[in-house]
């Protein structure tokens, strides 16, 4: 006991002991006094009188280069809104910060004394520097004049009440994780417009107000050359030129900023109070491809569907981890003078370098244009007459679903290239997903920079496991609802896939009639119906009681929401308010594939084809196009929802898996899919990989094929005897061994009367062979399957034979 009570006072005093130690080690200061300094070693900040701005030495997490600079005391990465010596870091030794000389000059010098940065501030009689509430760093005199600040030599940020002026301009950083200035840049125009332009050393391009339309309609004047652009206490964002925006969480007492990020967007941002993360409240560009020179030169902005770059066929890029620095031609530019052949990328175009804009032109004229030996390619619109734009540079490119039209790239005869698959007319290309509001930063260039993001990135399955985040029950509330198809679903499908955002608490109660209409009950919550203000049907899913913290929330549902693929329920967005924590879904309107299949429809063989390929679809999405490698754990029937054209949709990821691309193998604890799906794997503990869902998929195109539930007789205490998976699968290979021509037909659900088409049915059936194998190395990949299906899918013809044939 006594010991006890020793061990408790020794931690007690150390624990004293040590916050002193601490407190006294971080000198935070209201002002730096002429002749004091900061230093890195010092420890020492100057902080503004409420405590929401930092001044000092900063570093990047990892990092010994430091920066002087302001950053928001209370965002949880530290923030930083203003820099003194942006490209030119210093070391972590030795570097100061000081008020200097007969003049009061604030300089910054390096370990060696050399100097990295000074105010302009010669000559007058400087006493102290102070930093504002408003984030703003000022040298006053001793009669308090304000004799220099940061306000007027602003970085990327623009905070509130600081006025960008005439000759002023923000400039992005060059990519995540540095200051270094970039190319994208806000200022005014000499039309007096307020514009975001790409500048580089070789290009300028403007690329906001829309270049498309004159400055008239897009609600700017050029009349005005006042030239200022401030944004206020309540998030109104105004300039002389008209331009009025407002954050969408308008209103007093939040902290914002106005920032032009390394992806050339240029954005609002609140900041939570709770969790010191920042939302998105209002940006300037809605598709992110239009960004001129997001990718590069020879490069070309794609939606994957989240935003990415890719190099043009035929050019590789010239720094992997850096589009900034665009693409180069694989192959001798002087080979273009020879023989060159032209390679059409559909719904994709360069915006300007155009060499010749020719109206009422065809193709082959067109064609026969860029045999210039300027010309690297040309654009054709196919509406009216057609339209020729000949391209002396490839920039600016975009693909874009609403294009009408194609690039033809011109390229050397002799060079082999193949087009990437995104321009293979899958789905998965058309949808610009950029969030109305969402969480943390913009991840455009995170691609190629994929290790800083792991850090936040925790293992998906595991944490899901224990609060079984998702709905289990989600295929089975739509036995309960009407039939009534909201026509927005369809209609306002582009609208909606932009709007992944966050819902309060309030807003989903009214939606959802005080959670009247309840549509399922799982074993993570109960699913409501709910009808949104703007008119939309939607799921609201309600979790029970056990759940992650706020922060872990909030950063998996900006992964979960980034997944959009057509071939997957859709998330709408979520609510996490106090303790609430709510998913909105889209609203499927079909039922699960399981009740068209076993029990109260059946599905005609078209139907079949389309929902294994769409089903596939959706799953390679998840293995090898997200950005984050995902496993959906628990594939089958239940969780395959039609909407009303039979097109798939691909529910639950109550087991999905966020997991590094590069360690296919981590470990998956507690989370078991269904049985009869489940692969062989996960009863012998190996670790599991996306071919869990390989299997789980094989389970289910079988049944489509035998039109029967194999997965569900469960044979529990008879260890010797055969599943009826395993029973069909060799029943079907020793069909296929006898070489008996009529093989198929035996096997093919027999409701469907021999109307299917005999290539599909065998390619199915070899599909689902392969994916159940035991042996998981055998099972194909979800891509693969995919280009398999293709392959097949044009074929129309179903046969009709004379005679029926029924297994069994
Ligand atoms: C020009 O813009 C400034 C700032 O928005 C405004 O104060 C001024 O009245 C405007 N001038 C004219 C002539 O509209
Ligand atoms: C911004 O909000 C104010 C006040 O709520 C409103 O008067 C104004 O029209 C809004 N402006 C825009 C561009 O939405
Ligand atoms: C956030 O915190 C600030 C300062 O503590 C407070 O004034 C403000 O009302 C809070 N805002 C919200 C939305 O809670
Ligand atoms: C490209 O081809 C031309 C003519 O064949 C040759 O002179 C030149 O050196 C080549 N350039 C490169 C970079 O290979
Ligand atoms: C395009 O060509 C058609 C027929 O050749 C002609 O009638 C029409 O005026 C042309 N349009 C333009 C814009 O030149």
């Amino acid at each position: 006991m006594r010991n006890q009570t020793l061990k408790f006072l020794y931690l007690f005093f150390l624990a004293i002991t040590l916050s002193l130690f601490h407190s006294a080690n971080s000198k935070s200061l209201l002002h730096l006094k002429r002749g004091a300094s900061i230093s890195v070693e010092g420890n020492n900040f100057i902080t503004s009188p409420d405590d929401s701005f930092t001044c000092g030495f900063y570093a990047m997490p990892g990092s010994k280069a430091y920066w002087f600079a302001i950053w928001f005391t209370n965002s949880k990465d530290k923030t930083v809104v203003w820099t003194a010596n942006r490209d030119r870091p210093v070391n972590s030794q030795g570097s100061r910060i000081s008020i200097q000389g007969a003049d009061g000059t604030m300089v910054l010098t390096d370990v060696d004394g050399s100097i990295i940065w000074q105010t302009n501030t010669r000559k007058s009689d400087v006493s102290a520097a102070e930093l504002l509430n408003t984030g703003n760093l000022v040298l006053k005199n001793p009669r308090g004049d304000i004799l220099w600040q940061s306000f007027d030599v602003p970085t990327d940020t623009l905070l509130p009440s600081q006025i960008l002026t005439k000759d002023k301009r923000l400039t992005s950083s060059s990519r995540k994780g540095s200051f270094e200035p970039g190319y994208f840049n806000l200022y005014f125009g000499s039309d007096n417009v307020l514009s975001l332009i790409y500048d580089s050393p070789d290009t300028s391009s403007l690329y906001w107000p829309n270049p498309d339309f004159d400055i008239y309609t897009s609600g700017r004047t050029n009349y005005n050359g006042s030239r200022l652009a401030v944004l206020d206490d309540t998030g109104l964002l105004q300039s002389s030129d008209h331009f009025l925006a407002n954050a969408s969480d308008k209103g007093f007492g939040i902290k914002r900023r106005l920032t032009i990020d390394h992806d050339g967007n240029l954005r609002i941002y609140s900041l939570i109070n709770s969790t010191g993360l920042w939302m998105i409240t209002w940006q300037a560009i809605s598709q992110p491809c239009q960004v001129h020179g997001v990718c590069g030169t020879n490069g070309i902005c794609v939606y994957a569907p989240t935003p990415k770059c890719i190099c043009t066929p035929g050019y590789e890029m010239n720094d992997p981890s850096d589009w900034n620095e665009g693409c180069k031609p694989t192959f001798n530019n002087t080979l273009l003078n020879t023989q060159v052949k032209f390679l059409e990328l559909s719904q994709t175009d360069y915006f300007g370098s155009d060499l010749y804009y020719k109206p009422n032109f065809t193709l082959e004229a067109c064609r026969e244009l860029c045999r210039n030996s300027l010309c690297k390619g040309f654009t054709y619109r196919t509406w009216g007459n057609g339209h020729c734009y000949v391209k002396s540079d490839l920039f600016n490119g975009f693909m874009s679903p609403d294009f009408p039209g194609s690039v033809y790239i011109k390229l050397p005869r002799s060079v082999q290239v193949s087009k990437p698959s995104i321009f293979h007319g899958s789905s998965t290309m058309c949808e610009s997903r950029e969030a109305e509001i969402l969480v943390g930063s913009p991840s455009m260039y995170d691609i190629p920079r994929r290790t800083a993001r792991w850090g936040y990135i925790y293992s998906f399955c595991g944490a899901l496991g224990a609060i079984e985040l998702l709905f289990i029950a989600l295929g089975w509330w739509f036995l309960f609802t009407k039939h009534g198809v909201p026509a927005s679903v369809e209609d306002g499908y582009r609208m909606i896939s932009n709007q992944f955002r966050r819902f309060n608490y309030a807003e989903l109660k009214k939606a959802t009639n005080n959670f009247r209409e309840e549509l399922g009950r799982g074993g993570s919550g109960v699913v409501y119906k709910g009808v949104l203000a703007d008119d939309r049907v939607v799921a609201v899913k309600r979790l029970g009681d056990v759940f992650q913290g706020q922060d872990e929330f909030w950063a998996e549902m900006t992964t979960v929401g980034k997944i959009n693929h057509i071939n997957l329920v859709r998330m709408w967005g979520f609510c996490s308010e106090g303790r609430h924590r709510l998913l909105v879904y889209e609203y499927v309107d079909n039922m699960s594939l399981d009740k068209h299949l076993f029990y109260l429809n059946f599905l005609g063989w078209k139907q079949r084809f389309a929902v294994a390929l769409g089903t596939a679809k959706g799953l390679a999405y998840l293995h090898h196009e997200c950005l984050e490698w995902v496993i959906h754990c628990d594939v089958k029937p239940e969780n395959i929802l039609l909407d009303i054209e039979f097109q798939p949709k691909i529910a639950d990821f109550g087991l999905a898996k966020l997991s590094r691309r590069d360690s296919p193998d981590s470990e998956i604890s507690r989370i078991r899919g269904t049985k009869g799906y489940m692969a062989p794997e996960w009863a012998l503990n190996h670790p599991i990989t996306a071919k869990v869902d390989v299997y789980g998929y094989g389970v289910v195109v079988l049944e489509m094929i035998k039109g029967v539930k194999l997965a569900n007789w469960v044979v529990d205490d008879a260890e010797d005897q055969e599943s009826p998976l395993k029973n069909f699968c060799r029943q079907v290979k020793e069909k296929v061994q006898c070489g008996n021509s009529s093989w198929v037909g035996s096997i093919v659900d027999p409701r469907l009367e021999g109307k299917f088409n005999r290539k599909q049915a065998e390619t199915l059936i070899a599909i689902g062979l392969s994916c159940v194998e035991e042996d998981r190395s055998k099972r194909p990949t979800m891509a693969s399957v995919v280009q398999t299906l293709m392959e097949c899918e044009d074929e129309t013809e179903i046969q009709i034979p004379d005679k029926l044939e029924f297994l069994n």
